[in-house]
């Protein structure tokens, strides 16, 4: 083999590795990845589409108006509930509302409840002239910011439970403002006569006269929890 062979069978070798490795080069091309709906060994279900994780909600289900996510239409707070206060949407109401705010304003709204008494500020009564009138974002925007001495608690509340229990807020506030016209004239008559005791509520209070008798609650059943735990030793 002359010299010039040898170079040019080398250069030929050379040229044909280089483009063998060129022709290798896989940068990002084959990614790890699964292409939606392929099965999978890793997962003990087959598949490589994990389950949603619970509470996940589907973007075109997200309510985007902006006076129900702030509780403001053009920087003035609004004046109508964004969603109707049905029966379900006021027990909801509350039930959030005894959770969260009964014990500073008290279970009437009054301003009254257990904090309070024992020495925290007096929260305003929500029978107040001036919060009868407040418009029901200003409520939203109470629970969402906080003021002054009122914790917020945009944490804590999601902006659907925050209307349900200003709707729970307006029927307390109703509750103690309405007008004998309020009452539907079939039942009217039975304003301001005595009610039978089994509508007493299980705090034994009764209503007011001419007011609704408490919702009696239903306690829990015993589940029959023995007194004294074992102890293991
Ligand atoms: C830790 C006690 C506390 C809790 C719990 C609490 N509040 Fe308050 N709230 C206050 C105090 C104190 C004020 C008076 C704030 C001030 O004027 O400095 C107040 C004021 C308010 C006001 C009146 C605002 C105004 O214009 O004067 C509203 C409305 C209100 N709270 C709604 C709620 C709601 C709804 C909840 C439950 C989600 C709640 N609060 C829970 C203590 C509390």
């Amino acid at each position: 083999m002359t010299v010039l062979q040898l170079k040019v069978t080398v250069t030929f070798a050379l040229c044909v590795i280089l483009l063998e490795l060129a022709g290798c080069r896989q940068d990002m091309h084959n990614q790890p990845k699964f292409k939606p709906l392929r099965a999978s060994e890793f997962f003990p279900d087959g598949r490589s589409a994990r389950p949603l994780v619970p509470g996940t909600v589907d973007r075109s289900e997200v309510n985007e108006d902006p006076a129900y996510l702030t509780g403001l239409q053009n920087l003035q707070p609004v004046l109508t509930l964004p969603l109707p206060a049905t029966r379900q949407v006021l027990e909801r109401g509350r039930e959030r509302f005894n959770i969260y705010c009964l014990p500073c304003h008290g279970e009437l709204g009054d301003g009254n409840g257990m904090v309070a008494q024992r020495g925290y500020l007096h929260p305003p009564s929500f029978h107040d002239e001036r919060l009868r009138r407040a418009p029901v974002g200003h409520f939203f925007d109470v629970i969402t910011n906080g003021l002054g001495g009122m914790p917020d608690y945009a944490q804590q509340i999601p902006v659907d439970d925050r209307w349900k229990i200003i709707a729970y807020i307006r029927a307390l506030q109703l509750s103690q403002h309405a007008a004998p016209a309020d009452v539907p004239a079939d039942i009217r008559g039975q304003l301001g006569q005595p009610m039978p005791p089994s509508q007493e509520g299980i705090t034994g209070k009764t209503a007011p006269k001419g007011m609704a008798p408490p919702v009696p609650r239903e306690l829990p059943p015993q589940t029959g929890v023995p007194e004294k735990p074992e102890v293991q030793r």
